[in-house]
Protein backbone atom coordinates (compact mmCIF):
# COMPACT_ATOMS: atom_id res chain seq x y z
CA UNK A 1 0.00 0.00 0.00
CA UNK A 2 1.21 3.18 -1.18
CA UNK A 3 1.59 5.99 1.92
CA UNK A 4 0.06 9.10 1.81
CA UNK A 5 1.93 11.94 1.45
CA UNK A 6 1.92 15.94 0.38
CA UNK A 7 4.61 17.54 -2.01
CA UNK A 8 6.59 19.16 1.11
CA UNK A 9 7.33 15.93 2.29
CA UNK A 10 8.18 13.70 -0.34
CA UNK A 11 12.08 14.29 0.91
CA UNK A 12 11.17 11.77 3.63
CA UNK A 13 10.09 8.95 1.31
CA UNK A 14 12.92 8.83 -1.25
CA UNK A 15 12.56 5.30 -3.23
CA UNK A 16 8.87 4.53 -1.46
CA UNK A 17 5.81 4.37 -3.33
CA UNK A 18 3.55 7.45 -2.28
CA UNK A 19 0.18 8.88 -2.83
CA UNK A 20 -1.19 12.27 -3.02
CA UNK A 21 -4.01 14.27 -3.49
CA UNK A 22 -3.23 17.24 -5.83
CA UNK A 23 -4.38 18.89 -8.93
CA UNK A 24 -2.81 18.97 -12.55
CA UNK A 25 -0.97 22.36 -13.07
CA UNK A 26 0.19 21.51 -16.09
CA UNK A 27 0.82 18.92 -18.50
CA UNK A 28 3.60 17.86 -21.46
CA UNK A 29 3.66 14.96 -23.58
CA UNK A 30 6.69 13.79 -25.50
CA UNK A 31 5.98 10.18 -27.66
CA UNK A 32 5.10 7.63 -24.67
CA UNK A 33 6.20 9.91 -21.68
CA UNK A 34 3.52 12.10 -20.40
CA UNK A 35 5.57 14.79 -17.99
CA UNK A 36 2.72 15.63 -15.50
CA UNK A 37 3.00 19.33 -13.18
CA UNK A 38 1.47 18.92 -10.04
CA UNK A 39 0.60 20.80 -7.09
CA UNK A 40 -0.93 19.87 -3.87
CA UNK A 41 -0.89 23.32 -2.05
CA UNK A 42 2.30 22.71 -0.15
CA UNK A 43 4.18 22.44 -3.17
CA UNK A 44 4.92 21.70 -6.90
CA UNK A 45 6.73 18.06 -8.42
CA UNK A 46 6.34 16.66 -11.47
CA UNK A 47 5.04 13.27 -12.03
CA UNK A 48 6.35 11.26 -15.06
CA UNK A 49 4.01 8.90 -16.78
CA UNK A 50 5.78 6.16 -18.97
CA UNK A 51 3.32 4.46 -21.26
CA UNK A 52 5.68 0.95 -21.26
CA UNK A 53 5.42 0.74 -16.80
CA UNK A 54 1.78 1.78 -16.51
CA UNK A 55 -1.36 0.04 -17.37
CA UNK A 56 -3.41 1.02 -19.94
CA UNK A 57 -6.27 2.21 -17.79
CA UNK A 58 -3.67 4.61 -15.79
CA UNK A 59 -2.13 5.84 -18.63
CA UNK A 60 -5.51 6.61 -20.44
CA UNK A 61 -6.04 8.55 -16.78
CA UNK A 62 -2.94 10.67 -17.55
CA UNK A 63 -4.34 11.68 -21.00
CA UNK A 64 -7.18 12.56 -19.94
CA UNK A 65 -5.63 14.97 -17.05
CA UNK A 66 -6.82 19.12 -18.37
CA UNK A 67 -5.69 21.94 -16.08
CA UNK A 68 -6.74 22.15 -12.59
CA UNK A 69 -8.25 18.67 -13.30
CA UNK A 70 -8.34 16.58 -9.76
CA UNK A 71 -6.34 13.64 -8.90
CA UNK A 72 -5.17 11.01 -6.52
CA UNK A 73 -1.63 10.01 -7.82
CA UNK A 74 0.55 7.39 -6.85
CA UNK A 75 4.20 6.71 -7.93
CA UNK A 76 7.34 6.88 -6.39
CA UNK A 77 9.61 8.74 -5.32
CA UNK A 78 13.31 9.89 -6.48
CA UNK A 79 15.60 12.09 -5.96
CA UNK A 80 16.20 14.56 -8.99
CA UNK A 81 19.01 17.04 -9.15
CA UNK A 82 17.57 18.52 -12.46
CA UNK A 83 14.12 19.87 -10.77
CA UNK A 84 13.49 22.69 -8.99
CA UNK A 85 12.24 20.78 -5.91
CA UNK A 86 15.06 18.38 -6.29
CA UNK A 87 12.52 15.36 -6.32
CA UNK A 88 10.31 13.77 -9.06
CA UNK A 89 7.54 10.90 -8.59
CA UNK A 90 7.72 7.83 -11.39
CA UNK A 91 4.02 7.18 -11.77
CA UNK A 92 2.43 4.03 -11.37
CA UNK A 93 -1.11 5.19 -11.11
CA UNK A 94 -3.45 7.70 -11.47
CA UNK A 95 -6.78 8.07 -10.27
CA UNK A 96 -9.25 10.75 -11.61
CA UNK A 97 -11.41 12.73 -8.94
CA UNK A 98 -12.86 15.21 -11.90
CA UNK A 99 -11.69 16.33 -14.78
CA UNK A 100 -11.66 20.07 -15.51
CA UNK A 101 -13.46 21.79 -18.54
CA UNK A 102 -12.48 24.68 -19.64
CA UNK A 103 -10.51 26.33 -16.77
CA UNK A 104 -10.65 30.08 -17.39
CA UNK A 105 -7.17 31.03 -16.13
CA UNK A 106 -4.97 29.72 -19.22
CA UNK A 107 -0.93 29.60 -19.01
CA UNK A 108 -1.44 32.93 -21.29
CA UNK A 109 -1.29 36.31 -19.83
CA UNK A 110 -4.65 37.77 -18.46
CA UNK A 111 -4.99 41.57 -17.87
CA UNK A 112 -5.31 42.24 -13.83
CA UNK A 113 -9.14 43.13 -13.72
CA UNK A 114 -9.96 39.45 -15.53
CA UNK A 115 -7.70 37.70 -12.61
CA UNK A 116 -9.12 39.77 -9.83
CA UNK A 117 -12.73 38.46 -10.92
CA UNK A 118 -11.21 35.54 -10.79
CA UNK A 119 -9.11 35.76 -7.20
CA UNK A 120 -11.16 32.28 -5.66
CA UNK A 121 -9.07 30.65 -8.76
CA UNK A 122 -5.99 32.63 -9.10
CA UNK A 123 -4.67 32.24 -5.62
CA UNK A 124 -3.70 28.66 -6.86
CA UNK A 125 -0.98 29.59 -9.24
CA UNK A 126 2.34 29.32 -8.26
CA UNK A 127 3.36 33.26 -7.07
CA UNK A 128 -0.42 33.94 -5.51
CA UNK A 129 0.77 30.61 -3.26
CA UNK A 130 3.91 31.68 -2.64
CA UNK A 131 2.73 35.28 -1.89
CA UNK A 132 -0.09 33.97 1.01
CA UNK A 133 2.96 31.45 2.28
CA UNK A 134 5.11 33.90 3.22
CA UNK A 135 2.15 36.39 4.86
CA UNK A 136 1.36 33.06 6.75
CA UNK A 137 5.09 32.62 7.67
CA UNK A 138 4.67 36.74 8.79
CA UNK A 139 2.46 36.21 11.22
CA UNK A 140 3.64 33.18 12.64
CA UNK A 141 6.97 35.15 12.96
CA UNK A 142 4.87 38.39 14.47
CA UNK A 143 3.37 35.76 17.01
CA UNK A 144 6.81 34.25 18.16
CA UNK A 145 8.26 37.91 18.39
CA UNK A 146 5.51 38.82 20.78
CA UNK A 147 5.49 35.17 22.66
CA UNK A 148 8.80 34.97 23.36
CA UNK A 149 8.75 38.96 25.19
CA UNK A 150 5.80 38.48 27.40
CA UNK A 151 3.22 39.95 25.41
CA UNK A 152 -0.48 38.73 25.23
CA UNK A 153 -2.39 38.77 22.56
CA UNK A 154 -5.50 41.02 23.05
CA UNK A 155 -8.37 40.91 20.59
CA UNK A 156 -10.06 44.53 20.40
CA UNK A 157 -13.68 44.97 18.92
CA UNK A 158 -14.61 45.16 15.54
CA UNK A 159 -17.67 47.06 16.03
CA UNK A 160 -17.33 50.44 17.88
CA UNK A 161 -18.86 53.72 19.24
CA UNK A 162 -16.18 56.05 18.29
CA UNK A 163 -13.29 56.66 16.06
CA UNK A 164 -9.83 56.50 16.38
CA UNK A 165 -7.52 57.72 13.19
CA UNK A 166 -9.97 60.56 12.20
CA UNK A 167 -13.80 60.58 11.52
CA UNK A 168 -13.98 61.11 7.64
CA UNK A 169 -12.78 57.31 6.73
CA UNK A 170 -15.35 55.63 9.31
CA UNK A 171 -17.41 52.58 7.88
CA UNK A 172 -21.01 53.31 9.34
CA UNK A 173 -23.13 50.52 10.45
CA UNK A 174 -26.88 50.24 12.91
CA UNK A 175 -25.96 48.60 15.77
CA UNK A 176 -29.98 48.24 16.32
CA UNK A 177 -31.23 51.52 17.98
CA UNK A 178 -27.46 52.64 17.78
CA UNK A 179 -24.95 53.75 15.50
CA UNK A 180 -21.66 52.22 15.19
CA UNK A 181 -18.61 52.41 12.87
CA UNK A 182 -16.39 49.37 12.11
CA UNK A 183 -12.65 49.94 13.67
CA UNK A 184 -9.78 51.61 11.90
CA UNK A 185 -7.29 50.45 14.98
CA UNK A 186 -7.65 49.11 18.06
CA UNK A 187 -5.11 51.47 19.83
CA UNK A 188 -7.53 53.07 22.24
CA UNK A 189 -8.96 49.76 23.10
CA UNK A 190 -5.29 48.07 23.74
CA UNK A 191 -4.31 51.20 25.70
CA UNK A 192 -6.60 49.85 28.41
CA UNK A 193 -5.35 46.35 27.92
CA UNK A 194 -1.80 47.66 28.14
CA UNK A 195 -3.08 49.27 31.89
CA UNK A 196 -4.16 45.95 32.48
CA UNK A 197 -1.71 43.49 31.38
CA UNK A 198 1.47 45.58 30.62
CA UNK A 199 2.73 44.20 27.35
CA UNK A 200 0.10 43.61 24.72
CA UNK A 201 -0.40 43.10 20.85
CA UNK A 202 -3.71 43.01 18.90
CA UNK A 203 -3.66 40.93 15.31
CA UNK A 204 -7.15 42.01 13.56
CA UNK A 205 -9.08 43.20 10.56
CA UNK A 206 -9.30 47.14 10.13
CA UNK A 207 -11.69 49.10 8.09
CA UNK A 208 -11.10 52.61 6.37
CA UNK A 209 -13.30 53.98 4.02
CA UNK A 210 -10.50 55.68 2.06
CA UNK A 211 -11.29 57.06 -1.38
CA UNK A 212 -7.52 56.57 -2.21
CA UNK A 213 -7.05 54.23 -5.06
CA UNK A 214 -3.32 53.79 -4.49
CA UNK A 215 -1.10 50.48 -4.95
CA UNK A 216 -0.91 50.61 -1.17
CA UNK A 217 -4.34 51.26 -0.15
CA UNK A 218 -7.17 48.81 0.81
CA UNK A 219 -10.58 49.20 2.48
CA UNK A 220 -9.88 46.27 4.78
CA UNK A 221 -6.58 45.84 5.77
CA UNK A 222 -4.67 43.72 8.60
CA UNK A 223 -3.19 45.10 12.15
CA UNK A 224 -0.83 44.41 14.32
CA UNK A 225 -1.18 47.26 16.95
CA UNK A 226 0.82 46.13 20.39
CA UNK A 227 0.94 48.60 22.93
CA UNK A 228 3.39 48.96 26.29
CA UNK A 229 3.08 50.20 29.68
CA UNK A 230 6.09 52.15 30.98
CA UNK A 231 7.68 52.48 27.52
CA UNK A 232 8.91 55.73 26.28
CA UNK A 233 9.44 56.76 22.39
CA UNK A 234 12.42 55.84 22.08
CA UNK A 235 12.17 52.29 23.21
CA UNK A 236 9.39 52.00 21.00
CA UNK A 237 11.25 52.68 18.27
CA UNK A 238 13.80 49.85 19.40
CA UNK A 239 10.79 47.31 19.78
CA UNK A 240 9.78 48.29 16.13
CA UNK A 241 13.56 48.14 14.76
CA UNK A 242 13.88 44.43 16.69
CA UNK A 243 10.45 43.25 15.29
CA UNK A 244 10.82 44.17 11.13
CA UNK A 245 13.90 42.30 11.50
CA UNK A 246 12.87 39.77 13.01
CA UNK A 247 10.50 39.45 10.75
CA UNK A 248 12.34 39.91 7.45
CA UNK A 249 14.72 37.65 8.73
CA UNK A 250 12.00 34.71 9.63
CA UNK A 251 10.93 34.93 5.97
CA UNK A 252 14.54 34.77 4.69
CA UNK A 253 15.25 31.56 6.81
CA UNK A 254 11.57 30.04 5.90
CA UNK A 255 10.37 30.62 2.79
CA UNK A 256 13.75 30.26 0.59
CA UNK A 257 11.48 28.52 -2.34
CA UNK A 258 8.47 30.67 -1.97
CA UNK A 259 11.01 34.13 -2.53
CA UNK A 260 12.92 32.32 -5.24
CA UNK A 261 9.15 31.90 -6.66
CA UNK A 262 8.68 35.39 -6.69
CA UNK A 263 12.45 36.11 -8.01
CA UNK A 264 12.93 38.57 -5.07
CA UNK A 265 16.65 40.56 -4.62
CA UNK A 266 16.59 38.57 -1.59
CA UNK A 267 20.24 40.82 -1.08
CA UNK A 268 18.13 43.41 0.11
CA UNK A 269 16.57 41.98 2.72
CA UNK A 270 19.77 40.49 4.12
CA UNK A 271 20.55 43.69 4.96
CA UNK A 272 17.36 44.49 7.26
CA UNK A 273 19.29 44.05 10.56
CA UNK A 274 19.70 45.89 13.74
CA UNK A 275 19.35 49.39 14.41
CA UNK A 276 17.58 51.80 11.66
CA UNK A 277 18.61 55.30 10.98
CA UNK A 278 16.26 58.11 12.09
CA UNK A 279 15.37 61.55 10.44
CA UNK A 280 13.30 63.80 12.28
CA UNK A 281 10.36 65.43 10.29
CA UNK A 282 11.63 68.58 10.63
CA UNK A 283 14.95 67.29 8.62
CA UNK A 284 13.35 65.39 5.98
CA UNK A 285 11.16 68.74 4.95
CA UNK A 286 14.97 70.29 4.86
CA UNK A 287 16.15 67.46 2.46
CA UNK A 288 13.02 67.43 0.26
CA UNK A 289 13.17 71.14 -0.25
CA UNK A 290 16.93 70.85 -1.17
CA UNK A 291 15.69 68.06 -3.21
CA UNK A 292 13.59 70.20 -5.18
CA UNK A 293 10.12 69.69 -3.73
CA UNK A 294 7.69 72.00 -2.80
CA UNK A 295 6.50 71.06 0.34
CA UNK A 296 6.40 73.63 3.42
CA UNK A 297 6.59 72.86 7.39
CA UNK A 298 3.46 71.42 8.49
CA UNK A 299 1.98 69.69 5.24
CA UNK A 300 2.13 65.51 5.58
CA UNK A 301 4.38 63.30 3.26
CA UNK A 302 3.22 61.34 0.44
CA UNK A 303 4.20 58.62 -1.63
CA UNK A 304 7.01 60.56 -3.49
CA UNK A 305 8.00 62.36 -0.24
CA UNK A 306 8.54 59.18 1.63
CA UNK A 307 10.16 57.48 -1.33
CA UNK A 308 12.85 60.07 -1.99
CA UNK A 309 13.89 59.62 1.80
CA UNK A 310 13.32 55.82 2.07
CA UNK A 311 16.12 56.21 -1.15
CA UNK A 312 18.98 57.35 1.18
CA UNK A 313 18.85 54.29 3.14
CA UNK A 314 19.14 50.47 2.58
CA UNK A 315 17.23 49.79 5.83
CA UNK A 316 13.64 51.10 6.89
CA UNK A 317 14.03 54.59 7.95
CA UNK A 318 12.10 56.29 11.09
CA UNK A 319 10.53 59.67 10.70
CA UNK A 320 10.04 60.92 13.72
CA UNK A 321 8.69 64.51 15.66
CA UNK A 322 5.75 65.18 13.27
CA UNK A 323 4.09 68.31 13.69
CA UNK A 324 1.02 68.14 15.94
CA UNK A 325 -1.33 69.37 14.27
CA UNK A 326 -1.52 66.53 11.31
CA UNK A 327 -0.53 63.80 13.82
CA UNK A 328 -3.60 61.73 15.65
CA UNK A 329 -5.68 63.58 18.90
CA UNK A 330 -3.90 61.11 21.18
CA UNK A 331 -0.09 61.51 20.64
CA UNK A 332 2.06 63.13 23.40
CA UNK A 333 3.83 66.57 22.41
CA UNK A 334 7.76 66.81 22.75
CA UNK A 335 8.14 67.84 25.95
CA UNK A 336 11.31 70.76 24.61
CA UNK A 337 8.71 71.43 21.63
CA UNK A 338 5.38 70.96 21.77
CA UNK A 339 4.73 72.03 18.22
CA UNK A 340 5.80 68.72 17.51
CA UNK A 341 4.59 65.15 18.96
CA UNK A 342 6.74 61.94 20.29
CA UNK A 343 5.87 59.94 17.26
CA UNK A 344 7.78 57.92 14.11
CA UNK A 345 6.71 56.78 10.84
CA UNK A 346 8.68 53.60 9.86
CA UNK A 347 9.52 53.75 6.05
CA UNK A 348 10.14 51.20 4.39
CA UNK A 349 13.05 50.47 1.45
CA UNK A 350 12.33 50.26 -2.09
CA UNK A 351 9.36 53.12 -2.69
CA UNK A 352 6.84 50.39 -0.14
CA UNK A 353 6.18 53.45 1.86
CA UNK A 354 4.92 53.60 5.82
CA UNK A 355 4.52 50.35 7.32
CA UNK A 356 4.36 51.17 10.46
CA UNK A 357 2.72 54.09 12.65
CA UNK A 358 3.37 54.84 16.45
CA UNK A 359 3.86 57.11 18.98
CA UNK A 360 4.08 57.60 23.20
CA UNK A 361 0.37 58.40 23.81
CA UNK A 362 -0.69 61.64 25.71
CA UNK A 363 -0.69 60.25 30.13
CA UNK A 364 -1.43 63.61 31.42
CA UNK A 365 -5.71 63.66 32.02
CA UNK A 366 -6.05 67.76 31.39
CA UNK A 367 -3.87 67.70 28.16
CA UNK A 368 -6.06 64.85 26.93
CA UNK A 369 -9.48 67.19 27.74
CA UNK A 370 -7.94 70.06 25.80
CA UNK A 371 -7.22 67.52 22.94
CA UNK A 372 -10.93 66.15 22.82
CA UNK A 373 -11.90 69.56 22.36
CA UNK A 374 -9.62 70.56 20.15
CA UNK A 375 -10.40 67.93 17.77
CA UNK A 376 -14.10 67.85 18.56
CA UNK A 377 -14.93 64.76 20.26
CA UNK A 378 -17.87 64.09 21.84
CA UNK A 379 -16.42 63.62 25.68
CA UNK A 380 -19.42 60.92 26.48
CA UNK A 381 -17.94 58.39 23.48
CA UNK A 382 -14.41 58.70 24.64
CA UNK A 383 -15.39 58.26 28.66
CA UNK A 384 -13.79 55.12 29.00
CA UNK A 385 -10.73 56.31 27.58
CA UNK A 386 -10.20 59.14 29.61
CA UNK A 387 -10.41 56.75 32.57
CA UNK A 388 -7.32 55.40 31.82
CA UNK A 389 -5.50 58.94 32.38
CA UNK A 390 -8.14 59.40 35.49
CA UNK A 391 -7.02 55.86 37.14
CA UNK A 392 -3.69 55.51 37.59
CA UNK A 393 -1.90 56.92 34.48
CA UNK A 394 1.41 55.91 33.02
CA UNK A 395 4.08 56.58 30.31
CA UNK A 396 2.94 54.57 27.67
CA UNK A 397 3.78 53.80 23.60
CA UNK A 398 2.42 52.09 21.03
CA UNK A 399 2.18 51.35 17.19
CA UNK A 400 0.96 49.66 14.43
CA UNK A 401 2.29 47.56 11.63
CA UNK A 402 0.35 47.31 7.89
CA UNK A 403 0.26 43.88 7.56
CA UNK A 404 -0.61 44.08 3.70
CA UNK A 405 2.31 46.63 2.99
CA UNK A 406 4.98 44.42 4.83
CA UNK A 407 3.78 41.65 2.54
CA UNK A 408 3.99 43.54 -0.62
CA UNK A 409 7.32 44.98 0.36
CA UNK A 410 8.92 42.06 1.68
CA UNK A 411 7.73 39.80 -1.42
CA UNK A 412 8.36 43.18 -3.96
CA UNK A 413 5.22 42.91 -5.16
CA UNK A 414 3.47 46.18 -6.80
CA UNK A 415 0.38 46.41 -5.40
CA UNK A 416 -0.94 45.28 -1.88
CA UNK A 417 -4.12 43.52 -3.86
CA UNK A 418 -2.03 40.82 -3.69
CA UNK A 419 -0.85 40.45 -0.59
CA UNK A 420 -4.22 39.28 1.44
CA UNK A 421 -6.18 36.40 -0.34
CA UNK A 422 -9.80 38.57 -0.93
CA UNK A 423 -8.66 42.57 -1.33
CA UNK A 424 -11.59 44.78 -0.56
CA UNK A 425 -10.83 48.27 -2.55
CA UNK A 426 -11.78 51.05 -3.84
CA UNK A 427 -14.38 49.25 -6.77
CA UNK A 428 -14.02 45.66 -5.87
CA UNK A 429 -16.26 43.65 -3.26
CA UNK A 430 -15.71 40.45 -5.48
CA UNK A 431 -15.85 37.63 -4.42
O1 LIG B 1 -0.54 55.04 10.73
P1 LIG B 1 -1.83 54.39 11.08
O2 LIG B 1 -3.09 55.06 10.68
O3 LIG B 1 -1.76 54.18 12.66
C1 LIG B 1 -2.76 53.74 13.48
O4 LIG B 1 -3.83 53.30 13.12
C2 LIG B 1 -2.38 53.72 14.92
N1 LIG B 1 -3.60 53.75 15.72
C3 LIG B 1 -1.53 52.51 15.20
C4 LIG B 1 -1.09 52.40 16.63
O5 LIG B 1 -0.31 53.22 17.07
N2 LIG B 1 -1.57 51.40 17.34
O6 LIG B 1 -1.86 52.91 10.49
C5 LIG B 1 -0.84 51.99 10.82
C6 LIG B 1 -0.38 51.24 9.59
C7 LIG B 1 0.24 52.10 8.50
O7 LIG B 1 1.57 52.40 8.76
C8 LIG B 1 0.08 51.21 7.28
O8 LIG B 1 1.10 50.23 7.25
C9 LIG B 1 -1.23 50.52 7.56
O9 LIG B 1 -1.47 50.60 8.94
N3 LIG B 1 -2.34 51.12 6.82
C10 LIG B 1 -2.89 50.61 5.72
N4 LIG B 1 -2.60 49.50 5.00
C11 LIG B 1 -3.35 49.23 3.91
N5 LIG B 1 -4.37 50.01 3.50
C12 LIG B 1 -4.71 51.14 4.18
N6 LIG B 1 -5.74 51.87 3.78
C13 LIG B 1 -3.94 51.48 5.35
N7 LIG B 1 -3.99 52.49 6.24
C14 LIG B 1 -3.01 52.25 7.14
MG1 LIG C 1 0.12 56.58 9.52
Amino acid sequence: MATTCVIREVSKHVGAEVRIGCWLHNKRKSGKIQFLQLRDGTGFMQGVAVKTELSEEAWEAAKSLTQESSLYVTGVVREEPRSKSGFELTVTNVEVIQITQDYPITPKEHGVDFLMDHRHLWLRAPKQRAVMAIRGQIIAAVQQFFNDRGFTLMDPPILTPSSCEGTTELFHTKYFEEDAFLTQSGQLYMEAAAMALGKVYSFGPTFRAEKSKTRRHLIEFWMIEPEMAFVDHDENLRVQEQFVSHIVQSVLTNCKSELETLERDTSKLEKVVGAFPRITYDDAIKFLQEKGFDIPWGEDFGAPHETAIAEQYETPVFITHYPTKIKAFYMKPDPSNPDVVLCADMIAPEGYGEIIGGSQRIDDPELMAERFREHDLAAEAYQWYMDLRKYGTVPHSGFGLGLERTVAWICGLDHVRETIPFPRMLYRLYP
